[in-house]
């Protein structure tokens, strides 16, 4: 029932084994990276309670001792004081730097622990175990890592691939179905960008993916890991095509930043709805088919997902203020937008002229604002 996509990049190839029960393997996955029988685990308190036993369990079945240290949940983690307080215990409990740092958690964990690794004594290798949908599919893979600062999320980082990603599929079973559902926000942008057969297929099995069929889950995970890792093979520091995976993003980041990044809105329900706004703007510019947007929002609401922006509780801000939240967005180049835009489905393209009238058009009529 495993699944391995292999991420081929010139000197820093890794696996991503995708599966259920595999924290219980994690011991002999992760022993044949290691010089000595010692790791340690970063983890946040939700994600500790549910799993940290479990993977220790699963590590010590083979002779592998590990310390573990327990970071607050939420976005708030991501900051400089935790990515301190994360290099300076790693540096206390003696990492060196040839051993492995374990990331066990959501996109939070990922990305922070990801970063610490990245500099720790210059760079130490680290085992992602992520435990959410949208970090399984998504920010696990690639060495995206970072945190956020006053200025914005993920101004600061750096890429830095992990050694291996165990995607261990049971432990989604343990996620609220929001947070599930936000996740396959992620996972239905990958059909939308670049497989329209796969958009097809989460058509049908979708709905029975958000119910816990496994095998469902684990072919969503794999073919949303394999697009990404061809297109970060392609293009890992993001000069090119890997600004594809940001389809959906732009409008994101700007509702999650009228939101206060609140529970209002879920990282992953702004991708979704950002996904059905780009295809109501890339048909309303005459690029895909008048009847894409509607499939995109047929299939969002089949699943019990937001879809516009009319499902975000509370009060937005005016079609000028979300233009100026989107002009704050990290692919702005040249001070000009850079929009993801499909010709169909399965057909996103990165797009640098769309102007700000027809952008600001087009979005806010695509938003119904
Ligand atoms: N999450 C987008 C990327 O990894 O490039």
């Amino acid at each position: 029932m495993t699944e391995t996509v292999h991420v081929p990049l010139p000197g820093r190839a890794y696996d991503v084994v995708i599966g259920p029960g595999l924290l219980a393997e994690a011991g002999q996955r992760i022993a044949p990276l290691l010089r000595r029988p010692k790791v340690a685990i970063i983890t946040d308190e939700n994600v500790a309670a549910l799993h940290l036993d479990a993977l220790r369990d699963g590590l010590v079945r083979d002779g592998i001792d590990s310390r573990a240290k327990v970071l607050p949940a939420g976005e708030a983690t991501k900051s400089w004081e935790n990515l301190t307080a994360c290099v300076e215990w790693l540096l206390d409990e003696r990492i060196e730097r040839r051993d492995v740092v374990v990331a066990l958690g959501g996109g939070v964990i990922g990305d922070l622990v990801g970063f610490a690794a990245s500099i720790l004594r210059r760079g130490v290798r680290f085992v992602q175990i992520p435990t959410s949908l949208l970090a399984q599919v998504d920010s696990s893979v690639g060495g995206k890592t970072g945190i956020n600062t006053r200025h914005g999320k993920n101004l600061v980082g750096a890429f830095h691939q992990p050694s291996m990603v165990l995607a261990d599929t049971l432990v989604l079973d343990t996620l609220p179905l929001r947070d599930l559902l936000a996740g396959y926000g992620e996972v239905v942008k990958y059909g939308l960008l670049g497989d329209a057969e796969f958009f097809g297929w989460l058509e049908k099995h979708g709905p029975a993916l958000a119910r816990s069929d496994d095998s469902a889950r684990i072919a969503a995970v794999r073919r949303s890991v394999e697009m990404k890792a061809e297109i970060v093979v392609r293009d890992e520091t993001e000069q090119g095509d890997r600004a594809l995976l940001n389809l959906g993003h732009t409008f994101c980041h700007a509702l999650e930043a009228a939101t206060g990044y609140s529970d209002r809105l879920l990282h992953g329900e702004g991708v979704a709805i950002g996904c059905a706004l780009a295809f109501e703007l890339s048909a309303r510019m005459g690029l895909c088919p008048q009847e894409d947007p509607s499939r995109v929002r047929a299939h969002l609401r089949d699943m019990g997902m937001k879809t516009d922006l009319g499902d975000i509780p509370g009060e937005l801000p005016g079609p000028d203020a979300l233009l100026d939240l989107m002009g704050q967005d990290k692919k702005v180049v040249d001070g000009q937008l850079r929009f993801i835009l499909a010709r169909g489905i399965g057909k996103a393209f990165v797009s640098a002229d769309v102007s700000e009238n027809r952008c600001s058009d087009g979005a806010s009529r695509s938003a119904g604002v």
